[in-house]
């Protein structure tokens, strides 16, 4: 259940009219709803009621401060995979022992900065940063918390370039070889073995890849006990997907349900990294249509609408071919037409909508892409030099941009003319 709902045909966010942030702010612009955020936190959350475990949400997803300073007062913690998105969830005022760090290229850097920051884990994903790890806390000292990332080799039935959990995927440690890191972690200075983690990949929408790959930690953790080696977290990631066009993922209750059973009696704290699935259907993307034009000569008419927002704003569609329902902001009552909603970046991959079946729009008219709520903004560039768009987040009846639009400036901000050019 979201929050953007028609009144009396006009697209409100809770108690705000679309339409009116648009004329306040201009378009394009990512608008959440901070009932719909906290909503689908709790939802998911309180599915694990009755078992140890935090939910660090993943920042990647959407990383705004003020979407992560919500969380954290919801008791959320975070799932980081770089040095700026620790930056932003410190901002947030999430607790450091709330925040694990996962991703498979971390730099000395940012390895000092998360031990410096008291990071409650490190999901280490290969041998050579086990030892830089172990190397970089040594000098500083202490003992980092380590988890080790392990690939369980299960398919998650998901899109190709978001599925993580395969043997052939470049994430984490084959479950089969992990053992033998867990033995080396356990002979060093300068790192302590804490957990056990894992991220099959996401937008899945079957419960059983969740449950098999639940299987296997279960079973290697025993492994880990056999060989004198306790943990006290077991990392599941992230991975409940959301319902774009009529795929049927679980209801996160359902999905906590299956894991709780599955998980009983194991004595560990349990770590959840969701993303999509808090954020993803509490966002749309608001963009205004420029132009309507329609191309003859090929084999067949082919309708465009051309709108403000293009590949660079939400690159979703271009990228994973993936499906975001559109809408008109104002609802007309006037015949619907086949069309691309394409944006005004200079490839023929910069494509919204194709072949969609939308009412007849006009120069002006708004649209509402949904669902644009998880790696939308966070994926936005600004290619072809196009500020990047302001986030909007609604309360009730009030609203705020929770980041400006770019600026020109800020896109040569950095950006410097070197003296030997001079001529
Ligand atoms: N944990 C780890 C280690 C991850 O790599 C991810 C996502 C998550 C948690 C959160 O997964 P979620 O609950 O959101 O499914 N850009 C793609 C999605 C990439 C996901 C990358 N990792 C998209 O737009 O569909």
């Amino acid at each position: 259940m979201n929050h953007f709902e028609y009144k009396d045909g006009e697209l409100f966010c809770e108690e705000v009219s679309v339409t009116q942030i648009a004329k306040e702010v201009g378009t394009p612009f990512y608008l959440y709803s901070k009932a719909t955020l906290s909503r689908h936190f709790h939802v998911f959350d309180s599915g694990f009621e009755g078992i140890d475990h935090i939910t660090c949400f993943a920042v990647k997803s959407c990383s705004n401060i003020a979407v992560l300073s919500l969380f954290g007062d919801l008791g959320g913690g975070a799932d980081i995979v770089s040095g700026g998105e620790l930056f932003r969830a410190l901002k947030a005022g999430i607790d450091p022992r709330r925040i694990i760090y996962s991703g498979v290229g971390k730099t000395e850097k940012e390895l000092r900065y998360g031990i410096q920051s008291g990071i409650l884990l490190f999901n280490v994903e290969s041998e050579q940063e086990l030892h830089r790890l172990n190397k970089v806390a040594g000098d500083m000292g202490v003992k980092a918390p380590v988890a080790f990332r392990v690939n369980p080799d299960v398919d998650a039935k998901t899109h190709a370039y978001i599925s993580t959990g395969l043997a052939k995927n470049k994430f984490g440690i084959p479950i089969n070889e992990a053992l033998d890191l867990y033995l080396q972690a356990a002979e060093m200075e300068g790192v302590e073995v804490k957990g056990v983690s894992c991220h099959i990949g996401s937008q899945l929408t079957l419960i059983s890849p969740f449950v098999e790959t639940l299987r296997k930690l279960k079973a290697f953790v025993e492994r880990l006990t056999d060989n004198g080696i306790s943990i006290d977290y077991l990392d599941l990631g992230g991975g409940v997907g959301i319902t774009y066009d009529d795929e049927e993922p679980p209801h996160p209750k359902e999905y906590a349900k299956a894991i709780k059973e599955e998980l009983a009696g194991l004595p560990v704290t349990l770590i959840l990294e969701p993303g999509r699935v808090i954020v993803g259907n509490a966002g749309i993307m608001v963009t205004e249509v420029q132009y309507t034009k329609t191309n003859r000569g090929g084999e067949q008419e082919k309708h465009f609408v051309v709108v403000d927002a293009g590949m660079n704003d939400l690159t979703r569609p271009s990228l994973y071919g993936a499906f975001h329902a559109i809408q008109p902001v104002k609802k007309k009552n006037v015949a619907t037409q086949v069309v691309d909603i394409v944006g005004p970046i200079c490839e023929t991959g910069d494509f919204l909508a194709k072949d969609r079946k939308l009412p007849k729009v006009e120069q002006g008219d708004l649209l509402a892409v949904m669902s644009a709520g998880a790696y939308g903004f966070t994926m936005a560039s600004t290619y072809n030099s196009r500020p990047r768009g302001a986030e909007v987040m609604v309360s009730g009846d009030q609203f705020a941009v929770i980041r400006a639009r770019e600026t020109v400036e800020s896109l040569i901000q950095g950006e410097s003319i070197p003296g030997f050019l001079e001529s």
